[in-house]
């Protein structure tokens, strides 16, 4: 049986590829959005992948996975350290979410090093570029089973 699942990104991670790629790597989305599809079909799971620059789309499409989806990856980008609201969407429909950063955030700035995400989420991976998504499937699958 296949489990549908929803990948967001926030803001900025349209840029891939071209945004600092010693930090964000060379990937661009594009190919993000194909490798974790396809990791998704290795663990029988349905991704739905998707991207915004607004944080009222991406608080939209929380409420919306409620009865669609089975669970929730999300790289927040720059949200991630200041979005109350994305904490409270989160929190709201109770899906199980795992938190995803492609760089090492804790090797970063202060400020990259709160997440309001964080205590919402069921795990954090971060540091892991690209991978990270296919982690993210990974830790989510016992999740949503
Ligand atoms: C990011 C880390 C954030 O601090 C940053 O604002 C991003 C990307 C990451 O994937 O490493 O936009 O979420």
């Amino acid at each position: 049986m296949t489990v549908a699942v929803l990948v967001l990104n926030g803001p900025n991670l349209n840029m891939l590829g071209k945004r600092e790629p010693g930090v964000y790597g060379s990937k661009t989305l594009g190919e993000i959005e194909a490798d974790t599809k396809a990791a998704g079909e290795r663990l029988g799971m349905a991704v739905d992948f998707r991207q915004s620059n607004h944080e009222g789309m991406l608080i939209d499409w929380i409420h919306e996975a409620l009865g669609r989806f089975r669970g929730i990856v999300i790289n927040p980008g720059a949200y991630t350290h200041t979005s109350i609201a994305l904490h409270d969407a989160i929190r709201a429909v109770g899906l199980p979410t795992i938190e995803l950063h492609l760089s090492n955030v804790f090797a970063r700035e202060d400020f990259r090093h709160h997440s309001y995400v964080s205590p919402v989420a069921a795990g954090v991976i971060c540091g892991f570029g690209a991978a990270g998504y296919g982690l993210a499937l990974q830790a989510l699958q016992p999740l949503v089973e």
